[in-house]
C-alpha cells in the first residue's frame, strides 16, 4: 500500500512540474497593455508592467513592489532602482502616499523632464509616450549594431540640443540632464550583453519601440546584479563626453 500512494505521489508531481514551469513562463510572457493599464514616460518600467513583473495595470506600486520588479526582470539592485525612483512617490495619486500608479510619473519635475530620447516635452499635449518622430532622432545615430558609450552620449546630446531649439519653452535644470544621463547609462547596461557599456542596437530598439524585453532576440536577463556605482560610473564617463547643461 505504502509503494501505491509512493508511487502516485512521484507521478502526480511529475506531472505537475511542467504546469508550474509553463505557469512561471506565461506569468512573465509580454502582453500590450490594455486600454485601462496604466503606462509611464519609462520605456522600462512599462516593459516591465508588458512583462508582469509590475503590476500588469500599472496600478498602487509601493517602492517595494518597485524594487522586487526590477530585481527580478532586469536585476537592477535596489539602490539603484532608488536612486532614480526615489521621487516617485511625491506624484501619488492613489490616495495611499505609499503607492503610486505609473501614470503618476508624468508629472513634469519630478523625474519627468524635457529633452528626452523618445517622447515630447511637456509644452506639447503628451509628454510620456513613445513618440516616433522623436525617436527616429536618437536612432539616427544608432547605424551600428551596437551602441557604444559615445554614440550614446552623442544621441543623448545631440536630442538634447534639438529640443532646445524646436521648444521655446525647453526647460531642464543641470540635475535634469544629469537625471537624462543616468536613464541612458541604465539602457545602456541593462541592454549590454554583459558588455556592461555597449549596448545591442537591435534590443535597445525592441525596449523603446515595442516595450518589450527582447529575449527572442536574444537579450538574458543580466547575471550580476546592476548597482548604483555601475550606474553612475557610465553617467560620469559620458558627462567627460560634453553631455552637460552649458554644452547644449
Ligand atoms: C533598469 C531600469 C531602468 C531603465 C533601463 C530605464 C530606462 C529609461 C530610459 C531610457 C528613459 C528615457 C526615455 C526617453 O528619454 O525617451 C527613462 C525615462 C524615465 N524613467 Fe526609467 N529606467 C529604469 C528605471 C526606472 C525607475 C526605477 C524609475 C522610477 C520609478 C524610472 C522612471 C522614469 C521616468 C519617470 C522617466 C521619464 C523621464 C523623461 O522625461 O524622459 N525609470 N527610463
Amino acid at each position: 500500500m505504502k509503494i501505491i500512494v509512493w508511487v502516485a505521489c512521484l507521478l502526480s508531481s511529475a506531472a505537475a512540474y511542467p504546469l508550474v514551469q509553463s505557469r512561471q513562463t506565461e506569468d512573465h510572457a509580454w502582453r500590450a497593455p490594455t486600454a485601462t493599464d496604466r503606462r509611464a514616460p519609462c520605456p522600462m518600467l512599462n516593459t516591465l508592467a508588458n512583462h508582469g513583473y509590475l503590476p500588469r495595470d500599472g496600478s498602487d506600486i509601493s517602492m517595494d513592489v518597485l524594487v522586487a520588479g526590477l530585481k527580478a526582470g532586469v536585476n537592477l539592485g535596489a539602490d539603484a532602482t532608488k536612486l532614480v525612483g526615489a521621487a516617485a512617490l511625491k506624484g501619488s495619486t492613489t490616495g495611499n502616499a505609499s503607492t503610486f500608479h505609473l501614470t503618476d510619473l508624468n508629472k513634469h519635475g519630478l523625474i519627468e523632464h524635457d529633452g528626452s530620447l523618445s517622447r515630447a516635452d511637456t509644452s506639447s499635449s503628451d509628454n510620456h509616450s513613445f513618440n516616433a518622430t522623436i525617436w527616429a532622432q536618437t536612432a539616427s545615430h544608432f547605424t551600428e549594431s551596437t551602441i557604444g558609450l559615445g554614440t550614446a552620449a552623442k544621441a543623448r546630446k545631440d536630442r538634447l540640443t534639438a529640443a532646445k531649439a524646436e521648444n521655446p519653452t525647453f526647460n531642464m535644470t543641470d540635475g535634469d540632464v544629469q537625471a537624462s544621463l543616468i536613464e541612458t547609462a541604465l539602457y545602456l547596461n541593462v541592454m549590454s550583453n554583459e558588455t556592461g557599456v555597449t549596448a545591442v542596437t537591435a534590443w535597445v530598439q525592441k525596449l523603446f519601440q515595442q516595450e518589450r524585453l527582447p529575449i527572442e532576440e536574444g537579450w538574458k536577463r543580466p547575471k550580476g546584479e546592476i548597482s548604483v556605482a555601475t550606474i553612475l560610473g557610465l553617467k560620469v564617463l559620458m558627462s567627460s563626453r560634453q553631455v552637460r547643461t552649458s554644452n547644449i
